[in-house]
């Protein structure tokens, strides 16, 4: 739900249950004093490595000592990384609370706080130990964005780019009409309406992407690849590839693929390509790193065979096709492709 008063959404949810039996779990850099005030909250650091079950289990432990019982709420204040944790720490304890998103960020926005994918990384992997528990309400903010820099920002279109690519075309031309250099919240609101609205109806044809919900994985085969990669080298003078430019590279590479495979029309290639150039700037991958990405790709999550690669692909705007399989000299010359723009 987009709101316009986050502070009375909040309360009217609260108000729902007993005032004891409701508690925060807050990004530790996020302010919101007006609510935070009125409920225990627990603060919590919020990078990839604190997704851990450790912060999980703060999360358990200040439920307990604040006596929350099966009848109670949480209310999950932050970015992805914060929702998919406190989901998953209300989703498990006492075999599940209700819990409530107010995503911070325009990537949580759109995609993470709402569908009901919680989770932690485990054993190395992102995302590998969780399961799916819907909130019962994710109240939406574009207040947050005013003071989100303008990295997140890109990050958080690249979703939005993603989710038009695979929904329908009027979108997908609205969100290429929009100004992304004034960064207007604003202006924003009516297509984050309609980004929520398409990710809202694909996940109610297919709450456990059994099928249907594989489309919002398009961009995500090349994209995790690279995101991976940029975290094996990151340091301090190169931090990581944030999601969602990883997912704009993503889906040049399986746009290329949806072209030279499925006859996709050229015209999306060209349009992403333009935005890529001119706002998100190159890969900064090197073709050596080649082998390793399609190793990676072969170790994706979402395979169904070991080492098959599976992608969801697109036959035009809209109109997309899940559980396409490439090979990995496809993914070489997709790869290719990508590094020569
Ligand atoms: N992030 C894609 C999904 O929720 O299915």
């Amino acid at each position: 739900m987009i709101c316009t008063d986050l502070i009375k959404a909040i309360e009217s949810i609260a108000a729902r249950y007993e005032a004891q039996q409701v508690g925060i779990v807050s990004d530790a850099a996020v302010v919101l004093d007006a609510v935070t005030s009125r409920y225990p909250t627990i603060r919590i650091a919020v990078s990839e490595e604190d997704k851990s079950l450790e912060t999980v289990q703060q999360i358990w432990d200040f439920l307990f000592a604040h006596r929350i019982t099966r009848r109670g709420l949480l209310i999950c204040i932050g970015g992805g990384v914060l929702t998919d944790m406190g989901g998953f720490a209300a989703a498990t304890y006492k075999r599940g609370i209700d819990y409530v998103n107010v995503p911070t960020t325009l990537l949580a926005m759109i995609d993470a706080s709402s569908g009901g994918k919680t989770g932690i990384n485990y054993g190395g992997l992102k995302n590998s130990i969780g399961c799916f528990a819907p909130p019962v309400e994710t109240l939406i903010c574009p207040d947050w964005l005013k003071s989100l820099p303008a990295n997140q920002w890109l990050s958080g279109f690249g979703e939005m780019l993603k989710t038009g690519l695979v929904s329908e075309s009027s979108l997908w031309y609205h969100l290429l009409r929009y100004d992304l250099e004034k960064m207007d919240s604003e202006a924003l609101k009516p297509l984050i309406a309609q980004c929520v609205a398409a990710k809202k109806r694909i996940v109610e044809a297919d709450p456990k992407e059994e099928g249907l919900r594989k489309v919002l994985n398009f961009g995500h085969t090349f994209g995790h690849a690279l995101e991976e990669i940029s975290i094996q080298k990151s340091d301090v003078s190169s931090p990581p590839l944030l999601h969602g430019y990883a997912v704009v590279y993503g889906m040049i590479a399986e746009l290329y693929l949806s072209v030279v495979k499925l006859g996709c029309p050229k015209e999306p290639l060209q349009q992403l390509t333009q935005v890529m150039l001119h706002y998100y700037g190159k890969p900064q991958c090197k073709c050596s790193d080649r082998e390793a990405l399609v190793a990676l790709m072969q170790q994706d999550k979402k395979n169904e065979r070991t080492a098959q690669i599976n992608c969801t692909l697109i036959q035009n705007i809209g109109s997309p096709l899940i559980n396409q399989v490439i090979t990995p000299e496809e993914a070489h010359e997709a790869l290719e492709y990508l590094f020569s723009l």
